[in-house]
């Protein structure tokens, strides 16, 4: 039996088909609730708060679709899933229902199998519909990937978030999804004090903006860190589910959401893959890197991604005696979009003194490339346009670009 933190709550006036449908779900091994009127059934949402509502229609008080209705103008039901489950199969049965705002529609008698799909599909669904449409939401999720450790995700992850920050003067939010010893906030040096683990115990529905401004960790360059919990263990009980609520939620207030993933294909890590628009796939110039890319790869084409999802980005790791970009791109049939150099010295004291080197020394070749680079990454639609009030950082960027064409 699979266990998840669901609740749902079924509605029927009649007990024998409570226990049907209880029954029928009883292997998600959700949290189940049940009412047998109307009335019941509208208390019960405000103490229980189910993630899924089923609802009879004819039942003798508040008939199903009367339920819908009034569930709807809640807002804290506004967007939740209603099935409604009905004796009467009849066209204007089902129309009736849609208006009133349910989800979905299912005739009694059911089917076990398949009314247990339709519960998961709409779960499944639900992070994503609290969204608005994704055609309105003007973010740009970047995940950091490897599946070889070592290879400067979390260097980079960081880097491109401040220096996003810093050229377009707003906040961005790094989010470390690395759970086991995850190092975003170590290399902005901010003490852990709010964490995922923060986030472990409330229910999804209980995690909304407002509660994330409270456990994301501002850093004075206008990065707020949603860092890794000090224990492995404090994320646990951080499913797949509320990750995607939680990006789903970032993406709606940040214009941009970096990731900086762990080196595996968990489901949370998946999720955090999924969310993304872009997908830097980050490798070193030697043979257990370019292995471990090409395994990503495959991985990638077996998920659907769009090829142009993926950025091949070299990370030259290593002083001497690396691999040739041409000889990797090679092995692998993939162009690389960007190589950032070589700088042992520059990453260590920067890791050391906890500031990354596109703060401090923007003006350094380190600096400067990682702040470029921060810049080509960004939306095109923002890329295009001189910002009404630009920071240093968009001039010392507009200013290279000005020198390099004219040069
Ligand atoms: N371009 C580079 N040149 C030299 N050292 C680097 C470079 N990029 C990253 N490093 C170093 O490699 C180590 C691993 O980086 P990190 O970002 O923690 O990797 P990951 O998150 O992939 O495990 C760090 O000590 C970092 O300073
Ligand atoms: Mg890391």
């Amino acid at each position: 039996m699979t266990t998840t933190n669901h609740r749902i709550l079924i509605v029927d006036d009649t007990p024998l088909n409570l226990k049907m449908v209880s029954a029928a779900l009883a292997p998600g091994g959700y949290q189940i609730e049940t009412a047998t009127s109307g009335q019941m059934a509208l208390d019960r949402a405000v103490s229980f708060r189910p993630d899924l509502f089923i609802l009879d229609v004819m039942m003798p008080d508040i008939d199903g679709y009367e339920v819908c209705r009034r569930l709807r103008r809640m807002s804290a039901f506004a967007q939740h899933p209603i099935l409604m489950l009905t004796a009467n199969d009849s066209l204007e049965e089902r129309v009736r229902g849609l208006e009133a705002g349910a989800d979905d529609y299912m005739s009694k008698p059911f089917q076990p199998i398949e009314l247990q799909a339709r519960v998961k599909a709409l779960l499944r669904r639900m992070s994503v519909a609290t969204a608005p449409p994704l055609a309105l939401v003007r973010n740009e999720t970047l995940a950091f990937f490897s599946l070889r450790g070592g290879v400067g995700i979390s260097t980079l992850a960081t880097n491109l978030a401040v220096g996003l920050a810093q050229i377009w003067g707003e906040p961005v939010a790094l989010v470390d999804l690395a759970f086991i010893s995850g190092q975003s906030a170590l290399m902005l040096n901010l003490p852990l004090r709010t964490t995922w683990g923060d986030l472990a115990t409330p229910p999804i529905y209980e995690i909304d903006y407002d509660l994330l401004q409270q456990v994301l960790m501002p850093h004075s360059s206008g990065v707020h860190v949603l860092a890794s919990a000090a224990r492995p263990e404090q994320s646990e009980l951080i499913t797949a589910e509320k990750v995607a609520h939680v990006l789903s939620i970032l993406r709606q207030h940040y214009s941009y959401v970096v990731l900086d993933l762990p080196h595996d294909f968990s489901a949370t890590t998946l999720t955090g893959l999924d969310s993304a628009n872009t997908v830097l796939l980050v490798l070193a110039p030697e043979i257990a890197s370019v292995r471990a890319t090409a395994c990503a790869l495959d991985v990638f084409v077996k998920l659907d991604y769009a090829p142009d999802k993926l950025l091949l980005l070299l990370n030259t790791t290593v002083e001497q005696g690396g691999l040739v970009r041409k000889d990797i791109e090679l092995a692998l049939h993939h162009p690389i979009a960007q190589a950032l150099p070589y700088a042992a010295e520059a990453y260590l004291s920067a890791l050391n003194r906890g500031v990354p080197p596109v703060l401090d020394q923007p003006n350094k070749p380190l600096g400067a490339i990682l702040e470029r680079w921060a810049f080509h990454l960004s939306r095109e639609a923002q890329r295009m346009q001189r910002p009404a009030t630009p920071t240093p950082a968009w001039q010392r960027v507009a200013q290279s670009n000005y020198a390099r064409k004219t040069r």
